[in-house]
Parts: structure tokens; C-alpha cells; sequence
């Protein structure tokens, strides 16, 4: 970091949020079709983004990870993305199969957290979607063995050279520790950005296999 950098105050930056209300009248009945909602308005805005969110995972003793991942499907059963079970992620969701999704849709003011248990998806899923990624990325999930030190980068590209030579155009099997999650939601918060920072918080708890709705202060 250079002096001008440490210079930078960020407590001076400040903008507002002017969106409309978000008032519990305006709440789909599920969840799942409010965060679809959402979701189609943000994906009109940036497509290009429109699927990362940050996948928070805490380890048995409760220490904190989050990193970003791609959301593949959705529906009123879970949100599924697809990773190497050995990562950090991995270890982490075995230990503790508790986790959080966060979405932020900065161009509409609002970000969305869904909380809850995950699961592995079955092979059969893996094995189907792994199929549809390019060859690139699945020559690379192949050798990699994610979240582990490497030595080089250079290390990493003559394996997938090899491989590649090895495989000479045939198809690159879904490794076996490659596969996908579903976090199944218990609760859903969706958070609109207002004015004077008097923002709306929406909240959707599963009781009893009932979704209870409930408002949080700012
Ligand atoms: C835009 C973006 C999309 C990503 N998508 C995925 C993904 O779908 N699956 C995945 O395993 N990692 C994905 N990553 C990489 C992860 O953020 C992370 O580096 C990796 O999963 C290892 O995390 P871990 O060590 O906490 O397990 C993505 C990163 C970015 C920035």
C-alpha cells in the first residue's frame, strides 16, 4: 500500500438509497418466488453476474469462510451450485452442514440472504453437468485439487497439457470429488436500501413447515 492509499477515508464515502417501499404487501407467497422475482429484475440489469453470490460455510469449531460461487438452479426445494468436494468449502460443509447464500444487486439496492441446511446433490447430477461445461474448465476441475498449495502456476498448465495429450479428444470423466451442493432454505431475508438508511428488511422464517413473515429494524 502506498501513502496515498493510506490516506483514503473511507467514511466519506456515502451515497443514498432511494428505491421505492418494499412493504410486506408487496411479498410473493413463497420465498423462492419473491427471490425469483428479484432475481429476474437483477438479471435484466447485469446478466453477466447475475448467478454469483457468496456462499458463507463456518468449520466445526465455528471459524468463518465465504467465497463466491455460481448459483446453477433454483427452486422451492434449494439453491444448487457445483465445487470440488476437498476444498475448504468442502471440509468445512462436512463438518457443518449449516451455510448462507448472500446476493448483492447493487443497481437495485438490495442484497438477499437464504440460511440454511446443505446437502450433496447425487452423482448423476454431477456427472450431467460436468458434461455440459466447456473442455477447458473441466481439464482444469480435473487436475485440480481445489483449496490445496500448489507450487506454480506452471505446474498446473503442464497437467492439464498432459491430461489433455493423455485424453488425445476423448471425454474428461466427472472426477469422483467434483460434484454439487443444495442449501436447503429454513430462512430467506430480503433487504431493500431506502432513504436515510431507514431500509426495509423482509424476513421469511420456516415454522413448522409453515413460512413466517416478519419485519427487522434497519
Ligand atoms: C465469479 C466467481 C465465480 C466462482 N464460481 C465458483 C463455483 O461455482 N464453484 C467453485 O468451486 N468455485 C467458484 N469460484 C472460486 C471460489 O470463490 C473459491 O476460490 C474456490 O471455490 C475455493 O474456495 P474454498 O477454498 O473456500 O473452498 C468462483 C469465484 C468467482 C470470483
Amino acid at each position: 500500500m502506498n501513502s496515498e492509499d493510506s490516506n483514503l477515508d473511507l467514511t466519506r464515502i456515502r451515497r443514498e438509497y432511494l428505491a421505492e417501499s418494499f412493504d410486506e404487501g408487496d411479498l410473493l407467497d413463497q420465498p423462492h418466488q419473491q427471490f425469483q422475482r428479484w432475481f429476474e429484475q437483477h438479471r435484466r440489469l447485469d446478466p453477466a453476474n447475475a448467478t454469483a453470490m457468496v456462499l458463507a460455510t463456518a468449520s466445526e469449531q465455528g471459524l468463518p469462510s465465504a467465497r463466491i460461487v455460481l448459483l446453477k438452479h433454483f427452486d422451492q426445494h434449494g439453491f444448487c451450485w457445483y465445487t470440488d468436494y476437498r476444498s475448504l468449502k468442502g471440509q468445512q460443509l462436512a463438518q457443518n452442514p449449516q451455510a448462507e447464500l448472500l446476493f448483492y444487486w447493487p443497481e437495485l439496492d438490495r442484497q438477499v440472504r437464504i440460511g440454511g441446511h446443505v446437502e450433496r446433490l447425487d452423482r448423476g447430477s454431477a456427472e450431467q453437468y460436468f458434461s455440459e461445461r466447456p473442455r477447458g474448465s473441466q481439464l482444469s476441475a480435473a487436475i485440480s485439487h481445489q483449496s490445496y498449495p500448489v507450487g506454480n502456476r506452471q505446474q498446473l498448465e503442464q497437467q492439464v497439457e498432459a491430461l489433455s495429450r493423455q485424453l488425445d479428444g476423448k471425454t474428461v470423466d466427472c472426477p469422483d470429488q467434483w460434484g454439487g451442493y443444495r442449501l436447503r432454505p429454513v430462512r430467506y431475508e430480503f433487504w431493500q436500501g431506502r432513504e436515510n438508511r431507514l431500509h426495509d428488511r423482509l424476513v421469511f422464517c420456516l415454522e413448522q413447515g409453515n413460512w413466517q413473515v416478519q419485519r427487522l429494524a434497519p
